[in-house]
C-alpha cells in the first residue's frame, strides 16, 4: 500500500480496474487485429469516466437518499456488465496470445482466422458495448435530477498506521455493571428461583458481549460454578445447535447424536446437582415454545445456576427472564474519551497535542457512549496529527443527519467512507460472510486474490499485500480478533459491509429473492444450512457468479 493513500469511491476502484484491463497491451492488439470497433470502446472509456466523476458526491449522499442508493447500484450494474465485458475481450486476447505462441507463423494466421472471435463474436461484443453504452446514457442523464456533484474531493490524505497490529482493546469502565451482575450470580438463590436468567439488555455496540465476557472469565465466577459453558446464539436460534454447543463445551468432546431427546437426556446427566453457568450471547429468538424447550434439561441443574443472556430486544429479555433485565447503559464519557485515546493516539503523546484533545473530546460526545462507535472512530484518526483532519471528521454532516434509517452508526460509517478506495472494495467483499463467522487472515487473502482485489505491488507479493490490508481493516475495528482463533467482524460492521455491497454480494442463508439471485456476483453459504435446495434453482439463471464459497459451521474456511 502505499505510504500515503488518497481514499475514493468504491465503485471508482472498480472503474479503475475496468480501465486498466481495456488498457492492456494484449487487449489493445487484439482489437486492432480483430478490426473491434475500437470508437465504441473509446466511448465506453469516456463514459464510465463521466460516471467516475459523480462517484464521490454518490457515495456520500446514498446513506441519506434513497433515489442516490438506488441509481448507485443501478450503476454498478451497469459497471459489473462492462467488466464481464472487457474480462470476456481480455481473456479472447489472451488464448489467441497463447495459442499463436505455441504455432509456427503461417498456423498462428490459420488460427486467427478460424479463431471463435471471428465476425459473429465480434458483432455480438459490439452491440453489447452499445446496449451498456444505452444503459450508461441512461443513468447518467439521471445525474443532474439527483443533484450529484461532479469532481467532490471528499477524501482527506489518510496516512498508513505505522504499527500493523492493534493489540487486544483493553476494557474500560463497567466495574460497577461487573459487580452488580455478580452480586447476581454468586447468590444462590435470586427471586426464589432455582435457576435464575439474567438478560443483560442495550442497543448494538454498547458493550454486552463485552461485559458478559468480563463476568465469565473473572475468578470469582470460575471459583462458584461447576460447569461454564458459553454460547453464540446469533440470529440462528436452533435449539438442537444451541444443546449440542453447550453439551460439547461441558465435556471437550465432540457430539454425535443426532437427535434432540437423546441429546437432551444426556445433557440432563451431566446437570444433575450441578451448579452451572451458561451465558447465551446474541439472542433474537422471541418464540417461547422454542426458548422453553431449550431451557427443559437446565432445570436439573443445581440451585443457584445462572443463565446470562444478552440481547439487543427488551421483548426477547422480557420472554426469558426470571428476574430484572439488567439494562446496560452507556459508557461514562471518561471512560469513552480513555478508549479514544487508546485507539486515536497510538504512538502520539495526547498530553503534546491539546488542540487535537479539544476536537477529540467533541468527537468523543459524538458518538453518545457507544463504545463501538468510539473505537471506531479512534481507528479512523489513529496516528493523524493534522487537527485539519480531526476538524473534517467532526465538520461531517452525518452526525446530524445520522444514517439511522439504515441501521449504521455515523463513527462506523465514517471509517468505512473515509477507506482507501481499494480498501473498501476488499471490506464490502467481507459481507460474504455470515454474521459471526470466525475467518483466518490467509484465507480473506487468497479471496481477495481470487477476485483481484488487491493492487499489484513491484516488490511485495500478493500475500504481503493482502497482509496489509487486514491489519489495515483490523486497525480500523472493521475486524476484530476473537478470543479462540481468527477475526470476527461485529454484528453492525457485517451489517455495514452488507450496506455498501448491496444485492452483488448474497448469502444464500439469508432471504433473497429471484431477481437479486439473478445478479449477485458472490455467493456463499453455510454447509448444511440451506434446508431447500430448490432455492438453488433461480441460481441456474446467474449468468455473471465469481464466487460461490461454501463455508464451515463457525469455523475456518479451511474445512
Ligand atoms: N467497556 C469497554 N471498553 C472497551 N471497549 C469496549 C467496551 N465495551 C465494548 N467495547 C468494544 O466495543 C465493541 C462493541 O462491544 P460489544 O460487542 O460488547 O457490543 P454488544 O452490545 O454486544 O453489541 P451487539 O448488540 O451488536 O452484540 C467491541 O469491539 C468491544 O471491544
Ligand atoms: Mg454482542
Amino acid at each position: 500500500m502505499a505510504a500515503e493513500v488518497v481514499g475514493g469511491a468504491l465503485l471508482s476502484a472498480f472503474v479503475e480496474m475496468v480501465f486498466d484491463r481495456m488498457a492492456s497491451k494484449d487487449v489493445l492488439n487484439f482489437i486492432r487485429r480483430t478490426k473491434l470497433n475500437n470508437r465504441l470502446l473509446e466511448k465506453l472509456n469516456i463514459k464510465l469516466l463521466s460516471a467516475e466523476s459523480v462517484l464521490n458526491d454518490a457515495e456520500e449522499k446514498q446513506i441519506k437518499n434513497r433515489a442516490v442508493r438506488t441509481w448507485l447500484a443501478k450503476l454498478e450494474e451497469v459497471i459489473y456488465d462492462a467488466d464481464d465485458l472487457v474480462n470476456e475481450i481480455n481473456t479472447e486476447a489472451l488464448r489467441c496470445k497463447i495459442e499463436g505462441e505455441s504455432e509456427n507463423t503461417s498456423q498462428q494466421v490459420l488460427n486467427f482466422i478460424s479463431t471463435p472471435f471471428t465476425a459473429f463474436k465480434k458483432r455480438d461484443v459490439e452491440s453489447k458495448i452499445e446496449e451498456i453504452l444505452d444503459r450508461l446514457d441512461f443513468i447518467l442523464q439521471q445525474k443532474d435530477f439527483l443533484g450529484l456533484k461532479v469532481g467532490v474531493q471528499n477524501k482527506p490524505p489518510r496516512r498508513t498506521p505505522s504499527t500493523s497490529l492493534v493489540e487486544e482493546s483493553a476494557v474500560y469502565g463497567r466495574d460497577d455493571d461487573k459487580m452488580a451482575i455478580l452480586d447476581l450470580l454468586l447468590s444462590d438463590e435470586v427471586g426464589g428461583n432455582k435457576i435464575s436468567v439474567i438478560p443483560i439488555v442495550g442497543m448494538g455496540g454498547i458493550g454486552k458481549t463485552t461485559l458478559a465476557q468480563l463476568i465469565y472469565n473473572s475468578v470469582d465466577v470460575k471459583n462458584h460454578f461447576e460447569i461454564k459453558a458459553w454460547v453464540c446464539v446469533s440470529d440462528y436460534f436452533d435449539v438442537f445447535r444451541t444443546t449440542k454447543i453447550i453439551f460439547e463445551s461441558i465435556t471437550s468432546q465432540t457430539c454425535d447424536i443426532t437427535d434432540l431427546n437423546r441429546l437432551q437426556e444426556n445433557l440432563k446427566q451431566k446437570l444433575v446437582e450441578k451448579k452451572f453457568l451458561f451465558v447465551l450471547d446474541d439472542v433474537w429468538n422471541e418464540d417461547y415454545i422454542e426458548w422453553d424447550k431449550l431451557k427443559s434439561p437446565f432445570e436439573f441443574g443445581a440451585c443457584g445456576s445462572k443463565i446470562i443472556v444478552t440481547t439487543r430486544s427488551e421483548k426477547v429479555a422480557n420472554m426469558v427472564r426470571n428476574v430484572l433485565n439488567y439494562k446496560l447503559k452507556i459508557m461514562s464519557e471518561d471512560d469513552c474519551w480513555l478508549l479514544f485515546v487508546k485507539h486515536a493516539f497510538g504512538n502520539i503523546e495526547p498530553g503534546a497535542h491539546p488542540d487535537l484533545v479539544e476536537i477529540g473530546r467533541k468527537l468523543v460526545r459524538k458518538c453518545q457512549g457507544i463504545p463501538l462507535a468510539v473505537k471506531s472512530l479512534g481507528g479512523l484518526l489513529r496516528n493523524e496529527e493534522n487537527p485539519q483532519e480531526w476538524e473534517r471528521i467532526l465538520e461531517n454532516d452525518i452526525w446530524e443527519s445520522s444514517a439511522k434509517e439504515h441501521d449504521i452508526l455515523p463513527s462506523l460509517w465514517l471509517s468505512y467512507y473515509y477507506l482507501p478506495q481499494h480498501l473498501k472494495r476488499c471490506f464490502a467483499y467481507c459481507s460474504i460472510f455470515p454474521k459471526d463467522y470466525q475467518f483466518e487472515k490467509e484465507n480473506l487473502t487468497l479471496l481477495w486474490m481470487s477476485q483481484n482485489l488487491l493492487e499489484s505491488h513491484e516488490t511485495k507479493r500478493a500475500e504481503e499485500v493482502g497482509d496489509e490490508y487486514f491489519n489495515y481493516l483490523l486497525s480500523r475495528s472493521l475486524f476484530q480478533r476473537h478470543e479462540t482463533w481468527g477475526f470476527t467482524m461485529h454484528d453492525l460492521v457485517n451489517d455495514l459491509a452488507k450496506f455498501v455491497s448491496g444485492d452483488f454480494v448474497l448469502r444464500l442463508d439469508g432471504c433473497y429473492s429471484h431477481n437479486v439471485a439473478k445478479k449477485a456476483r458472490h455467493l456463499s453459504y453455510m454447509r448444511g444450512s440451506i434446508p431447500n435446495m430448490k432455492n438453488l434453482d433461480t441460481l441456474f439463471e446467474n449468468k455473471y457468479l465469481r464466487t460461490f464459497l461454501p463455508l464451515g459451521c463457525y469455523s475456518s474456511l479451511n474445512e
